[in-house]
């Protein structure tokens, strides 16, 4: 494959401050060389070597491909009455995740496929180069098996979201449906996933059901991850850290002891506020979690109930406004902190051996990402080094 050369970009976001200033190591009048699928050249645009190929960028800002470590992607129909219902007054709960179970296990698989296929097409045009899907709309064995085998189509980054919330067949009795998770639907999945996460929420599983769920994964194979503290104070964040998950993700509702076992764990505290918006749910307080040292990523969580966008520009612009992130740190968590979320060394940055995954905005900086909220700025994705998208 030819090599390429980006030049003339305004302002490069490395997120490698050994490259340029601050945590985002930015460089101005910057130059990015891909060799195929690889990062190996970041310097000045006037001194940036030749390649097969160059573009110029015209003084626009080019930033690492956004990391989506969050996404529910498996599933069929939507619930846009509930949405508005919910605009009118009624409040989110787990239940609704049934009315997606039904339509689901109702499609084929080749529905299931196209709707992944067009979702990541426009997550792809929104700025993703990595996107994590989950399942978790099936709640049976075959079901599942059927949503981490699509998914696994089209990403590494597999979640088996056994334990979404119990299925009708199982109502009031979930300890049950944990038995049959553990026992059958996990030893199934397992080869098929690389990750492991559960919806530890009133209405959905506690404590001792999470536990469970997440045991029998980590002894499959896979590494957990945790939907946690979304809508109640709850013990998703602690248990995420005594197992060692990934991340644990929403935290809107923390306590003080939450916030100190995280910033005291490698736990990646991934915050969805596309999903509290949409379910006017608090926001989660991201200043006192940075501020205690947690680590951030944010993700767009798309999926029909909550959060059916893929816009992680729209995220960060929610996390600057809403969060009191700066833009600083919003785009680091929307890249690097993805990264981090998923515990992947070669993407999240644009240095010297890092995958070749970079948006190009129609902007001079990615401030403007938080500045010009519901602006399309997204002008050209590179995936591996290929024009994925302009
Ligand atoms: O991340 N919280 C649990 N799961 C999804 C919502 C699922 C749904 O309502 O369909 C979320 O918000
Ligand atoms: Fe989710």
């Amino acid at each position: 494959m030819p090599t390429t050369v980006l030049r003339d970009i305004g302002t490069l976001v490395t997120n490698d401050p050994a490259l340029g200033n601050g945590p985002l190591g930015l460089r101005r009048d910057a130059a990015v060389v891909f060799d195929d699928a690889q990062v190996v050249w970041v310097g000045d645009s006037a001194d940036a070597p030749a390649a097969d190929q160059a573009v110029d960028l015209d003084g626009r800002a080019v930033l690492p491909g956004f990391v989506e470590s969050h996404s529910h992607l498996v599933f069929a129909g939507d619930r846009a009455d509930e949405f508005a219902a919910r605009m009118s007054g009624r409040p989110y709960g787990a239940g609704g995740i049934r009315t997606t179970i039904a339509a689901t296990r109702a499609a084929t698989d080749e529905q299931l496929d196209a709707t992944v296929r067009r979702l990541l097409a426009e997550s792809l045009r929104a700025g993703s180069t990595t996107v994590e899907i989950k399942s978790g709309y099936g709640q049976t064995v075959d079901d599942e098996w059927r949503s981490v085998r699509i998914a696994g189509r089209h990403t590494d980054e597999v979640t088996l979201l056994a334990a979404h919330v119990p299925p009708p067949e199982y109502a009031g009795c979930a300890d049950d449906y944990v038995t049959m998770v553990c026992a059958e639907m996990i030893p199934r999945c397992a080869p098929e996933a690389r990750w492991i996460d559960v919806f530890c929420e009133q209405g959905a599983f506690d404590r001792d059901q999470s536990h469970a769920v997440l045991s029998a994964g980590i002894a499959h194979g896979l590494v957990p991850r945790v939907h946690g503290n979304q809508l109640h104070q709850g013990p998703g964040v602690q248990l995420a850290v005594e197992l060692g998950a990934a991340s644990v993700d929403h935290v809107a509702h923390v306590s003080a002891a939450d916030i100190d076992a995280l910033a005291n764990s490698d736990t990646v505290a991934t915050l969805l506020p596309s999903a509290d918006f949409c379910t006017r749910n608090s926001y989660p307080d991201a200043r006192a979690l940075l501020d205690a040292g947690v680590t951030v990523a944010l993700g767009a969580d798309c999926n029909p109930g909550t959060s059916y966008t893929t816009s992680l520009p729209f995220c960060i612009a929610l996390a600057v406004r809403e969060l009191r992130m700066t833009p600083d740190e919003a785009v680091w968590a929307a890249t690097a902190g993805g990264a981090k979320a998923l515990r992947r060394g070669d993407i999240g940055a644009l240095s010297p051996g890092m995958r070749a995954d970079a948006v190009a905005l129609d902007a001079p900086s990615h401030l403007h990402l938080a500045y010009r909220p519901g602006v399309p700025l997204v002008r050209q994705v590179w995936r591996g080094g290929v024009l994925a998208s302009n």
